[in-house]
């Protein structure tokens, strides 16, 4: 084989960055010629992102739209779907404008588009980088064949809090596993080359720390420390815009006492200059207004103090296109600075190709052909079983028998609606395949399905309806809660096994649902326990947006199959891996509490000076525990369950010296041991001993999903570098310090395998 030798590539790599440079040049040119010509008033316009669909999450709309776009007061378009009516919408902007400078059309293309996949909680449970990358390619290329060309998407805020319902968007706990699904999502939505007409710009959000709300209230304040932030929050923002997201959307919570939308630290200094962002900013759906509420000062005020601290377009709110002038002779705005706004949201639009080609997205005939194909159902299918976490199997009771009666039971169960989950908007939510209908088709005609809805969502029928948005029927049922219940013991009593569909809602999480109390619906709690006490064995298919506190039930049922809101094909991938025809592999990405009480509980937390120590998690006082509840929760990071099992053994390091300059290498040998072929997700975690601050008992820092046929064993090698030592110390260098750590690799963050080595640096 040839030697590679780089001088080859020399020459390639130099026509390369001239290319490069070249076209940086042009756009600068045509950018530039542009700005020359436009009035303040077109200016602003381009900062300007009015909403024209029926998404509404704030409290304004916007109304004169296409007027306004006529005479160049709009940048961008929010919510509008379908090729038609965003080509006649882009003609007013190219045809009757002065400048003919094409429109942006933003959506929430979140997981999926019209071909839906699980929420991106669910889909984080894969640890499957490509299948979550090819998740955005398939979506990118859905939604660019039906006009869209920018998704707010990926929302990568980390979340300790399973009461805040937006934990259902995002990747769960860890930074370094968000981190890397942050990078995938960006490769798979913009590609390697934005002029294409299938790719189409990302927008990493919500910028920053949103995940963090106190007591897990949607838009509530957060506070946190500096190395916190840039240990534990941080990263997966700055990976995106590593990966090169075109732009970033502002947070609604505020950030050390200032709004994220007004916070020029984090908009500028961060963001920009630290971390070199070349795209734009866009505030949340009217972030500028509500900095009023924050107490910042009125319209004018908030508008303004956004505009200094990086923002450069405004959703919803007609901030800047209201107030911009004014706050140009009273002298609060510079022109530089609405020039550089302007720049940036221009060469977005160059960048994807609109000048060249402003109906690049808008061809018809893609958006008969691309969108919902078989072939994207098929792979929504597939992504599903993917993302699905066995919690419990005693006894083998899955996967089913594919004989016998089967009752299904459960309010979640022939509901084609709650399928997708939240953050859907462009879902085709009456061909989603609902649980009923999958077992159905997949259970072949040896199997008898009796159903029976078996109680509502909840007892209380106000509650039900808060939990419901976005066109998704409630579809309650006028029966009595008795009638309900005895309905389902009927069939039940007819039945070899009982699979109970129960859960949450799609919309009992997501945006602005959090909730205080994260147990599953009592009306559905009481359904469960009365199908357990027929003394039939009970599977549960559990429906969650969020961890929920499942102490009881995971005590008192056989059998929990985790399927969060599996998308599209629901129904079809629950029952693939129901029968085993999909063997389980996916783990938690986030904890599972006790109860809401233990909250926040993560794994990589820090040590104190009082630990617990005793393993059986006993109390012990004057250590830092509950008298009233262990310090572990009922189901750690990392965790999840297969159909068959796995062995690890012989866990080595190469050597237990590491050098500044070198790698060493850790393997561990990983044994199939039960009877069915399985996936594994292998985990490799880090403790720092010893620092100049405190550091967490365990970070995640490796992990491997293996194939292992049964009986095979594979050696599973990862390789650390000093960059995974690396951590912010006290004065926010990025720094790895000498000393011991130790190695933990295993199944879950809590069953580990443990080893140690030493870095030694000059
Ligand atoms: C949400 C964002 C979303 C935006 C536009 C807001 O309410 O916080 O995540 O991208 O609406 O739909």
């Amino acid at each position: 084989m040839k030697k590679f030798r780089p001088i080859h590539y020399l020459p390639i790599l130099l026509i390369c960055f001239a290319i490069t440079k070249a076209q940086t040049q042009e756009t600068i040119l045509i950018v530039e010629e542009l700005l020359k010509k436009m009035t303040l008033d077109e200016k602003i316009g381009q900062l300007n992102l009015p909403g024209a669909g029926d998404v509404i999450t704030g409290q304004a709309k916007n109304s004169n739209v296409a007027e306004n776009i006529e005479a160049g007061r709009v940048g961008g378009l929010l919510n509008i779907t379908s090729v038609e009516k965003i080509r006649e919408v882009q003609k007013i902007a190219v045809e009757k404008s002065r400048l003919k400078i094409p429109l942006l059309f933003g959506l929430d293309v979140i997981h999926g588009y019209r071909t839906t996949f699980p929420i991106p909680l669910g889909l984080s449970t894969s640890w499957d980088m490509k299948l979550i990358e090819k998740t955005a390619r398939m979506a990118a290329t859905e939604a660019s064949a039906d006009g869209i060309n920018w998704t707010f998407s990926p929302m990568v805020d980390i979340s300790r809090d399973p009461r805040w319902g937006r934990v259902s968007e995002g990747s769960g706990e860890d930074v370094y596993l968000g981190s890397k699904i942050a990078k995938a999502m960006v490769r798979g939505y913009q590609g390697d080359d934005l002029t294409k007409s299938n790719t189409i710009l990302s927008c990493v959000k919500h910028f920053a720390l949103y995940g963090a709300s106190e007591a897990g209230r949607d838009y509530n304040t957060v506070d946190m420390s500096r190395i916190r932030m840039y240990n534990e929050y941080l990263p997966p923002y700055k990976a995106a815009v590593e990966a090169g997201a075109g732009t970033v959307m502002a947070s609604f919570n505020e950030i050390d006492g200032v709004p994220a939308t007004g916070n020029k630290w984090l908009l500028t200094d961060l963001l920009r200059k630290q971390w070199g962002f070349e795209g734009f900013v866009v505030t949340d759906y009217t972030g500028i207004n509500e900095m009023i509420e924050h107490g910042m000062g009125d319209l004018q005020m908030s508008s303004a103090l956004a505009l200094n601290a990086g923002v450069d377009m405004d959703m919803v709110g007609e901030g800047f296109l209201t107030t911009t002038k004014k706050s140009i002779e009273d002298g609060k705005i510079k022109m530089t600075q609405i020039d550089n706004a302007v720049r940036r949201i221009l060469k977005a639009k160059y960048d994807l190709g609109l000048f060249d080609d402003p109906y690049k997205y808008c061809d018809v005939n893609r958006a008969k052909t691309e969108i919902f194909t078989n072939e994207n159902r098929l792979f929504a299918r597939e992504v599903a079983s993917q993302s699905m976490v066995l919690l419990k199997n005693e006894n083998q009771l899955l996967p089913l028998k594919r004989t016998g009666t089967i009752a299904v039971v459960g309010p979640l169960a022939n509901t084609k609606e709650n399928m997708a989950g939240t953050w859907s908007v462009a879902t085709e939510q009456n061909r989603s395949i609902a649980f009923l209908e999958g077992i159905k088709n997949v259970a072949g005609d040896k199997v008898k399905i009796l159903y029976a809805k078996g109680s509502n969502l909840t007892y209380d029928a106000e509650l039900e309806k808060r939990a419901t948005m976005f066109g998704k029927e409630i579809n309650r049922d006028n029966r009595s809660d008795l009638e309900l219940l005895n309905e389902a013991l009927e069939i039940a009593s007819e039945a070899d096994v009982i699979v109970a569909a129960i859960g949450e809602s799609a919309e009992f999480n997501g945006e602005s649902s959090s909730r205080t109390n994260i147990e599953i619906p009592q009306v559905q709690k009481d359904l469960l326990k009365a199908l357990l006490n027929t003394g039939k064995p009970v599977v549960l298919v559990l429906f969650t947006g969020r961890p929920l506190v499942l102490k009881e039930e995971s005590k008192t049922v056989p059998a929990i199959l985790n399927v969060w809101f599996p998308g599209s094909e629901a129904g079809l991938a629950i029952s693939d891996v129901l029968f085993g025809d999909v063997n389980p592999s996916g783990k938690l990405t986030a904890t599972f509490p006790q109860n809401v009480g233990q909250v926040p509980v993560f794994y990589n937390h820090k040590n104190t000076g009082r630990p617990l120590k005793n393993k059986e998690g006993k109390f012990e006082k004057f250590t830092s525990n509950y008298i009233d509840e262990r310090n572990e929760p009922v189901y750690p990071f990392g965790y999840g369950l297969s159909y068959t099992t796995f062995n690890y053994d012989n866990l080595r390091v190469s050597s237990d010296i590491m050098n500044e300059n070198d790698s060493i290498a850790v393997t561990v040998d990983v044994t199939n041991t039960g009877n069915y072929d399985g996936k594994e997700v292998v985990q490799l975690y880090i403790r720092d001993v010893v620092g100049t601050v405190t550091r967490p008992v365990k970070e995640l820092k490796g992990f491997q999903k293996v194939a292992l046929n049964k009986g095979e064993t594979r050696p599973i090698t990862f390789f650390i570098s000093i960059e995974d030592l690396k951590f912010y110390n006290y004065d926010l260098d990025f720094v790895s310090e000498p000393g011991e750590f130790v190695i933990f690799v295993g199944t879950n963050s809590d069953d580990t395998h443990n080893t140690s080595f030493s870095l030694k640096m000059e």
